[in-house]
């Protein structure tokens, strides 16, 4: 079985966001800021599709993982620490911004914030990729978990490009365990 939040060329302990594969429906090249890049599956993946990569995260834990199987896989991928929530400092923008599984780390009152931070790093017609647990997972302790509806509010101006909640397919947790998310998820482009 293909657990279809995995990517078939990744092992099936690195949960993969099917939402991430559907940027290529979209976008072909440019630069990409992976933020909160966690062990960096989405990252590498995008790098080795020919975007431009960089994989952000409030901690350098993982860079020389990413940076290993990057010289692996023969992609160049450049690791920043950084957080959602100072996307500013970066004195840059980005034709694709992805935040992915990180949000409802952060608490209610800092959500607003975090996504005007990805929207602000993010070139007009650009792309915001964003997915977050749900209310749905009963018994989930997450600083934040969304409310139907509640992310795609926040990119009521932008024209939207693909919209998903529901239960995610099944995936490994590096400790074994078999886990399935309720997910919101949404590709979004930037107006002018
Ligand atoms: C569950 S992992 C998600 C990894 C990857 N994005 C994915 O979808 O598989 C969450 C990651 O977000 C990072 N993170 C948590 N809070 C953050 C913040 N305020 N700014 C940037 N990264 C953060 C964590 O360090 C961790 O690597």
């Amino acid at each position: 079985m293909t657990p279809e939040t995995t990517h078939p060329q990744q092992p099936n302990t690195k949960p993969f966001a099917k939402v991430v594969k559907r940027i290529c429906e979209f976008r072909s090249s440019g630069s990409v800021l992976d933020v909160g890049t966690g062990e960096g599956t989405h990252a590498l993946f995008l790098a080795s599709q020919g975007f431009e990569v960089t994989a952000l995260d409030v901690t350098d834990e993982k860079f020389a993982k990413i940076a290993e199987e990057a010289k692996q896989q023969g992609v160049h991928i450049k690791t920043v620490v950084g957080d959602v929530l100072s996307l500013d400092q970066l004195g840059t923008t980005f034709d694709i911004v992805i935040c992915t599984s990180v949000l409802h780390f952060l608490t209610a009152d800092k959500i607003a914030a975090a996504v005007e931070q990805l929207q602000q790093a993010t070139n007009p017609h650009g792309l915001n990729v964003v997915s977050a647990h749900t209310v749905k997972n009963e018994g989930e302790v997450r600083a934040h978990l969304f409310a139907e509806g509640e992310l795609q509010a926040y990119y009521k101006k932008w024209p939207m490009l693909y919209e998903w909640e529901g239960l995610g397919g099944p995936f490994m947790t590096p400790s074994g365990e078999l886990m399935q998310k309720h997910r919101s998820e949404l590709i979004a482009e930037k107006p002018e």
